[in-house]
């Protein structure tokens, strides 16, 4: 028998006093400990097109170098994780993590609208088997921002068409792949382009119409539109055609393996109320509504979160004066990811899974005492009662970090651009050691 369902939900399951103060060793050196449930996921994340390299037969690789472009620089060779996917998995072993999330990407498993490859199809299976292999859970995401070159030709969300042929290839890939995967992501992050629509200064509107007329011209299309970064006024419609897709894809995955728990992930900040008529409220409801009325027919949502947001009755708050910020800018407040996830819990009563979470730094130290500090406040709310059923770092290595090129760090591991060679950063020990004790 396959895995099931309760091996994935196995741990948002356990009573919230498995998370409470347990006792580790003997005697009177015994030290009270703040555990997490057993069968908690302690996974890293990476997503295909971050890391694979030579995804030519993506959108995104188009529009990366296409001139104009707003990519700092191409994707290229990425990672090489194509070839270097099991040295990958080994790192996640050698943590002593039981999950791995990753991303399967739709334009090589359909790099022609209804072409499938078979080959590509074995490749994926052997990534999802090579986890297990490594007692590694798979938690596989269908789509990571980056989509097939001939989707974003023909509209990209804004197609009508947009959610039949996400589930089509969903069907397809879910048909071969289902049977040995821990869980299963629709889409990533569906609500970036909600967020990103709001906090872009307006000069964005241009610069991303002009990056898709570049892309459309190479490739003769004159309604290209990449998957991943929306021009303002296409971002309601890219919603509603987003929203269908994560229920049409899902209902494909269902029909190919119906004990397969199946969510979305989304990004969600940690926002807070300042002072009075604060929008936080409205800014909840703009960013995460729609999708967290779906979310409610899922099996557990993917939360995704790096950083919280104060909302004032004007708008955002700026963060506070002498503040650390992260490599985005933003400041660095461990706390968030435990209102986050308390939030995201109480709007949809579904078990949260911790799909995203980190840090972007060049200084390794700060990710090191960053992730206890999280982990702290995320088990008292386990503690509290909130399922949560597992915790999966971003990243597992350094890697492509979208516009921004390979300019941030993420990774828990670095790797040498030149050579590909990957080497473990402190806080992948930091994290092993939460991972090997169950417990901060
Ligand atoms: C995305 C990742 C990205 C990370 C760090 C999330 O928005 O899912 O692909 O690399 O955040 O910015």
């Amino acid at each position: 028998m396959g895995p099931d369902r309760r091996e994935f939900l196995g741990a948002a399951g356990a009573s919230a006093a498995a998370a409470a103060a347990a006792t580790v060793g003997e005697g009177a050196a015994a030290q009270p400990v703040a555990s997490f449930p057993k069968g908690f996921l302690w996974g890293a994340a990476t997503a295909a097109h971050q890391i694979e390299g030579n995804n030519l037969s993506s959108d995104l690789w188009l529009v990366e170098n296409v001139k104009p472009t707003m990519f700092r620089e191409p994707s290229g060779d990425a990672c090489n994780s194509l070839e270097l996917w099991p040295t990958d998995l080994d790192l996640a072993r050698d943590m002593g993590l039981n999950a791995y999330r990753f991303s399967i990407e739709w334009a090589r498993i359909e790099p022609e609208p209804g072409f499938f490859s078979a080959a590509m199809l074995d490749h994926y299976q052997a990534v999802i088997d090579g986890c297990r292999a490594r007692g590694l859970t798979p938690v596989v995401t269908f789509s990571h921002f980056s989509a097939p070159r001939w989707f974003a030709a023909g509209g990209g969300w804004t197609n009508p068409e947009a959610a039949d042929l996400f589930a089509r290839y969903c069907d397809r890939a879910a048909r071969r792949l289902a049977a040995n995967m821990g869980a299963a992501v629709t889409l990533n992050e569906p609500n970036m382009i909600t967020v990103v629509g709001e906090v872009l200064p307006p000069q964005m509107t241009g610069m991303v119409r002009d990056m898709n007329a570049a892309a459309g011209r190479a490739c003769g299309s004159s309604n290209f539109k990449n998957a991943m970064l929306p021009e303002v006024a296409d971002i309601p419609t890219a919603q509603a055609h987003m929203i269908a897709a994560h229920k049409a894809g899902r209902a494909a995955i269902k029909a190919a393996r119906s004990d397969l728990p199946v969510g979305v992930s989304l990004t969600m900040s940690d926002d807070q109320a300042v002072g009075e008529n604060s929008l936080r409220d409205a800014k909840r409801a703009q960013f995460y509504g729609p999708w967290l009325e779906a979310a409610k027919a899922d099996d557990f949502l993917g939360v995704q979160n790096y950083a919280r947001a104060q909302w004032n009755d004007k708008g955002q708050v700026p963060p506070p004066k002498g503040a650390k910020l992260n490599g985005m800018g933003a400041e660095i407040y461990p706390a968030s990811l435990a209102g986050a996830v308390r939030y995201a819990h109480a709007a949809t009563g579904v078990p949260i899974l911790v799909t995203e979470h980190g840090l972007s730094t060049a200084d390794d130290a700060l990710r090191a005492a960053f992730i206890p500090a999280a982990l702290t406040d995320l088990q008292k709310v386990v503690a509290e009662g909130v399922p949560v059923q597992g915790y999966i770092h971003w990243s597992l290595i350094d890697n492509f970090e979208w516009v921004f090129g390979y300019s941030q760090h993420f990774g828990l591991h670095s790797v040498d651009r030149a050579t590909f060679r990957r080497a473990p950063k402190p806080s992948a020990a930091a994290l092993s050691a939460i991972v090997r004790r169950n417990a901060v």
